[in-house]
Formats: C-alpha cells, sequence, structure tokens
C-alpha cells in the first residue's frame, strides 16, 4: 500500500505551489497531471497535427512518457489553452488517467494535482483538498507571475482567459472540474500558500497518524 495525496482546482488557485511543497515535507513523488495534457497538446502543436481529431490525440497520449514533463517548456499560455481542448476527449483521458494511476501507486507515496483525481483518478485517495480561490484573486496572480517575467499583460484578458478555462473544465461531460464529496476545501483567495500549506500539512498528518 502507497499513501495517496489528491490535490484540484481550478487554474491559478494555488495548487502547483502547495503539491510541490507537499511532496517535498513528506519525500513523496509529485505529478503535476495538466502536464500529460499540456505535453499531448504540445506533441500535436509541434507536428502541425489537428487538435480535434480524437484517434490521433488519443495515440500521442498512449506514447507520452512522463518522465521527461516539464513546466518550464509547457507553460505556455496557447499550450494550456490547447491542453484544456484535447482534455475534453474521453480517448485521451483514459489513456492519460492509466498512466497516471500506474504513478500514483508508486512507493513510499505520491502527491497528484489536477482536475480530476480526486473524483476519478485516485477515487480512493488517502487524502483529497480542492484547492480554490475566487476567479479575480486567480487571475491577478496570474498576471502578476507574467509581469515578474517581464512581459507586458492585459488583466482584463488575463481574467477573460481564467473565466473561459474554468468554463471548459467544469463544463465539460467527461470528468468536470468538482470537488470530491470527502474532499477538504481550501480557499486561499484570503490565505497565503504559506498558510494553506499548513492547514493542509494538519490534514495530512492527521490521516497519516490514524
Ligand atoms: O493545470 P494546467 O493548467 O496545467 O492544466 C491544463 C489543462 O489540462 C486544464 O485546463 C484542463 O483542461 C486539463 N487537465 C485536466 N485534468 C487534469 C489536469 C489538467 O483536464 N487532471
Amino acid at each position: 500500500m502507497t499513501f495517496t495525496i489528491a490535490i484540484d482546482g481550478p487554474a491559478a488557485a494555488g495548487k502547483g505551489t502547495l503539491s510541490r511543497k507537499i511532496a517535498e515535507t513528506y519525500g513523496f513523488h509529485h505529478l503535476d497531471t495538466g502536464l500529460t495534457y499540456r505535453a499531448t497538446a504540445k506533441a500535436l502543436l509541434d507536428a502541425g497535427l489537428p487538435l480535434d481529431d480524437e484517434s490521433i490525440a488519443e495515440k500521442t497520449a498512449l506514447n507520452l512518457d512522463l518522465s521527461g514533463l516539464d513546466r518550464t517548456v509547457l507553460a505556455k499560455h496557447e499550450v494550456g489553452e490547447a491542453a484544456s481542448k484535447v482534455a475534453v476527449m474521453p480517448a485521451v483521458r483514459r489513456a492519460l488517467v492509466q498512466a497516471q494511476r500506474a504513478f500514483a501507486s508508486k512507493q513510499p507515496g505520491t502527491v497528484l494535482d489536477g482536475r480530476d483525481i480526486g473524483t476519478v483518478v485516485c477515487a480512493d485517495a488517502n487524502v483529497k483538498l480542492y484547492v480554490s480561490a475566487s476567479p479575480e484573486v486567480r487571475a491577478r496572480r496570474r498576471y502578476d507571475e507574467i509581469i515578474a517575467t517581464g512581459e507586458a499583460a492585459d488583466y482584463n484578458a488575463v481574467f477573460a482567459d481564467v473565466k473561459k478555462r474554468d468554463e471548459r473544465d467544469m463544463g465539460r461531460a467527461d470528468s468536470p472540474l468538482k470537488p470530491a464529496e470527502d474532499a477538504h476545501l481550501l480557499d486561499t483567495s484570503e490565505m497565503s500558500i504559506e498558510a494553506a500549506f499548513m492547514v493542509a500539512k494538519s490534514i495530512i498528518d492527521a490521516a497519516l497518524n490514524k
């Protein structure tokens, strides 16, 4: 038996930073499952293949190597947009979920973050967290991140993107983004990541000591 922590939530809610910190603290393996959708989309874009052909996208997803995923290469806004398009396809989700589940069984424990970890990928996870924040706060964080890299950004455009991505992720038929019934809800709108980490840590410690 391994110990699995499932972390879900919308884009820019702080779940990536939180997941990395949790994995580091407990010495667990971490998989940012958003990268699996991003890598599939980027492979299609790079090869000039369509984003709306389910069987081509499925083949690409089946050939994905989870060991080489790198957020710096996959961070681009266009890649995120394309990822949320391929993520609506059931055959793509099936292929990636299989790889994600294999990862989740690693010893001594794993942290997976995404949109459907607590509801679908690891429905039996030992701990489930749902990390959210208001769309305004998430857009502000994303905007600040872009500005910090020295690039130009327009807050209203970033806000519109956040809303559009939420609609696509929450509105799709297959594995929509929603909290699992047994998830602990963490609203980081008015909470620092450090404070959110302390709340998460006490939940995880309690589960580990059960
Ligand atoms: O989290 P990130 O922005 O990297 O995810 C990119 C896209 O991949 C999301 O907008 C979502 O559509 C999709 N995704 C998903 N299921 C996951 C993780 C990501 O559908 N478990």
